[in-house]
């Protein structure tokens, strides 16, 4: 519950601006940031020329899947920007959960923020931040969601919403993801709310209790995955038994 000096957050506070073809959804939003946008800004596109992933990776933007960006200004104090990535998860969980038929197949999470249907990507997330001149700190959050298009991927197995018998267009499925975050970075209250965040991000994460290895920069760790604290870090107990916390990485399970 927010206290009443805190600003609630609510879907009047963002605009939308939704484009046919733009090299990257992030880059606009960038553009428009160091341009003096105040931020609460989604932008969309149909299509994009140069998606980027995570990794520096190129992500495949062909028209029939969902490419949304949002700016946020400000978004919160540094310390507590770790829990941002689990938010927005939980918002774009709870998007695409609204969309795909009952009895489907497992929608979970995997750390921090990938969207698994049946263990198989459909959603991945990346947020870039960037200090602008006048000092205020821009952050934006790429979502691109496999809806009829499942590009292929040599390093983890993919799946899109149609392959789960959803008919629901990259427009409709928007629509419930301008809400669901809406109301998440609500709960979420600038870090706040992190605790009910992480709560909600265990109901739906993937693998806890398994073994996984994490693919950091410079080398690769395997152990069990424990779960997350409370900052987001990912706990792995390691085989001598010792407890890492891991800030960022990419996961494999087994
Ligand atoms: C990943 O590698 O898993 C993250 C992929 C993020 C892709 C989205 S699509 C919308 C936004 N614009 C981009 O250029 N990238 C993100």
């Amino acid at each position: 519950m927010a206290s009443p000096t805190q600003r609630r957050i609510s879907l009047g506070d963002f605009r939308h601006e939704a484009l046919s073809e733009t090299s990257s959804t992030n880059s606009e939003c960038l553009a428009r940031a160091r341009a003096g946008d105040p931020g609460f800004l989604w932008v969309t596109a149909e299509r994009q020329t140069s998606g980027r992933g995570r990794r520096g990776r190129a992500w495949a933007s062909e028209r029939g899947n969902l490419y949304a960006s949002l700016l946020l200004i400000e978004p919160a104090p540094v310390e507590r920007l770790a829990s941002l990535p689990l938010a927005i998860a939980v918002a774009v969980h709870q998007a695409i959960r609204m969309v795909l038929p009952p009895g489907s197949a497992p929608l979970e999470v995997k750390w921090p923020n990938d969207i698994l249907i049946d263990r198989k990507k459909t959603c991945g997330i990346l947020v870039e931040g960037e200090r602008l001149d006048d000092g205020r700190q821009a952050l934006v959050i790429g979502i691109g969601v496999n809806v009829s298009v499942m590009p292929d991927s040599p390093l983890y197995p993919v799946t899109c919403l149609r392959e789960h018998g959803s008919a629901v267009s990259p427009e409709e499925l928007f629509a419930h993801l301008f809400r669901s975050m809406a109301e998440v970075l609500d709960i979420w209250s600038e870090g706040r709310g992190i605790r009910e965040i992480a709560a909600r991000w265990r109901d739906v994460a993937c693998g806890i209790g398994e073994k996984i290895t994490v693919n950091l920069p410079d080398r690769s760790i395997s152990g069990q995955f424990v779960g997350i604290d409370d900052n987001g870090l990912l706990m792995l107990k390691t085989g001598a038994g010792k407890m890492m916390q891991i800030a960022a990485g990419d996961v494999f399970f087994g």
